[in-house]
């Protein structure tokens, strides 16, 4: 890849010389140059911005120094490059973007200062020079100018390219890969012991956890899974799948259950399940006749989420490997408070209950009434089709499964 910097600040660059990105250059996988963009002005000042037309604070960087630079770039390798804009009015950075501009040959960066670059410069780069030209964004915050931005672009994209960085798995098992924050990590000691004096209160010594130390692989594989999504819905619960689709409710949260949670649950489990006592005609069964005692327990069996809006629990789901063959994920106990149905939130609920399925998981499974024709129709639609045995929980209830994709 190549890539080349436009701006007035090339001392600002330096690091690009050093750690990962200096290696990939001293190996040949990458070849960068920064330029000075002042080298591109002809007056005794070597002037580069003016005021804005329009009136208004700030300075705005000439056109003319600009496309000088760009048209010199032309000339530094065959074909064009994808010039990034660094601004905080650009498109967000993202791993997903940056894995996009890792497969690409060859890219530039016009470093704006001051209240930005001439928009005809833009203009100029696309219509004249025939590149294609994005303004990129770090993040709603704004910088002081696009230097720093492009030494986190660079770097992020840069460790992307193949050979970069050497053990490709540790690419894989990071945040933002799948969708989800990365789960926590320790090294030795497994008790550790601050060297500082410990303060009255101190929780030391501190303990990695013991699931880490057990050698069970897939158990650390489905604690670490776990931690990824409870780290998520903590931090960024905007990255959940279940949050996105949901209409009307923006304030919508998911969080894994406790025991807080447990008498809010017991109430909208007993009054989702009354149309299905209704359809049954009877209430002798878990969902009407579990009391607090049983839905403690169930806390302990499964993985169990809730979802609250305004404060309210709105909604749950519960998921956990079948005891008998760890292939298959069962799903239960999805429940909508019934003034809210019709938003998408049961759909939403299924598909994250699906997702905490870890790896090893092929199939998930439902059990439902069998008279509950619209819950049947919910999960034909999510893809689950009726199992052809006989259901083991109840001669009442009939199971549906759907492969994992
Ligand atoms: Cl990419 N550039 C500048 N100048 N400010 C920013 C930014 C970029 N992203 C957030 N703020």
């Amino acid at each position: 890849m190549r890539i080349d910097v436009f701006t007035i600040f090339p001392e600002y660059l330096a690091p690009l010389d050093l750690s990962l990105i200096g290696k990939a250059r001293r190996e040949g996988l990458l070849d960068v140059a920064v330029h000075d963009l002042r080298t591109f002005t002809h007056d005794r000042h070597n002037t580069v911005d003016d005021t804005p037309y329009g009136g208004g604070a700030g300075m705005v960087m000439k056109p003319q120094p600009w496309s000088e630079a760009l048209t010199y770039a032309t000339s530094l390798a065959p074909g064009t490059p994808h010039l990034l804009v660094p601004a905080p009015s650009g498109r967000p950075f993202t791993q997903s973007f940056a894995r996009a501009l890792a497969t690409e040959p060859w890219l530039a960066f016009a470093c704006g200062r001051y209240e930005g670059i001439d928009e005809r410069v833009y203009d100029f780069a696309a219509a004249d020079l025939g590149w294609q030209v994005t303004p990129v964004s770090l993040g709603d915050y704004v910088l002081n100018g696009g230097e720093v931005a492009v030494l986190a672009i660079i770097e992020a994209v840069v460790r992307l390219l193949p050979g970069v960085v050497g053990n490709a798995d540790s690419l894989v098992e990071e945040s933002h890969e799948g969708g989800l924050l990365e789960y926590p990590v320790y090294t030795k000691p497994a008790r550790w012991t601050p060297s500082a004096p410990a303060h009255p209160g101190a929780e030391a010594p501190y303990e990695v956890p013991e699931v880490l130390l057990s050698g069970n692989h897939a158990a650390i594989a489905d604690w670490r899974h776990r931690q990824r999504l409870e780290r998520t819905a903590e931090r960024r619960p905007d990255l959940l799948p279940a949050s996105a689709t949901v209409t009307g409710l923006d304030d919508l949260v998911a969080a894994p259950a406790t025991p807080a949670d447990l008498p809010e649950l017991l109430v909208l489990t007993r009054a989702c399940w009354v149309p299905e006592a209704i359809a049954a005609g009877t209430a002798q069964f878990p969902p009407m006749t579990d009391g607090p005692a049983e839905h403690a327990q169930a806390l302990r069996d499964w993985t169990t989420w809730v979802w609250r809006s305004g404060g309210r629990l709105v909604a749950s789901g519960r998921g956990r490997r079948d005891p008998d063959d760890p292939s298959v994920w069962q799903v239960g106990r999805l429940m909508v408070a019934p003034d809210l149905a019709g938003r998408g939130l049961g759909r939403a609920v299924l598909a994250f209950i699906e997702s905490l399925a870890p790896a090893g998981v092929t199939s998930y499974w439902i059990n439902t009434g069998r008279r509950s024709e619209r819950n049947q129709r919910i999960y034909r639609k999510a893809g689950y089709r009726l199992a052809p045995w006989e259901s083991a929980v109840h001669p009442e209830t009939v199971d549906l499964v759907k492969r994992r994709r």
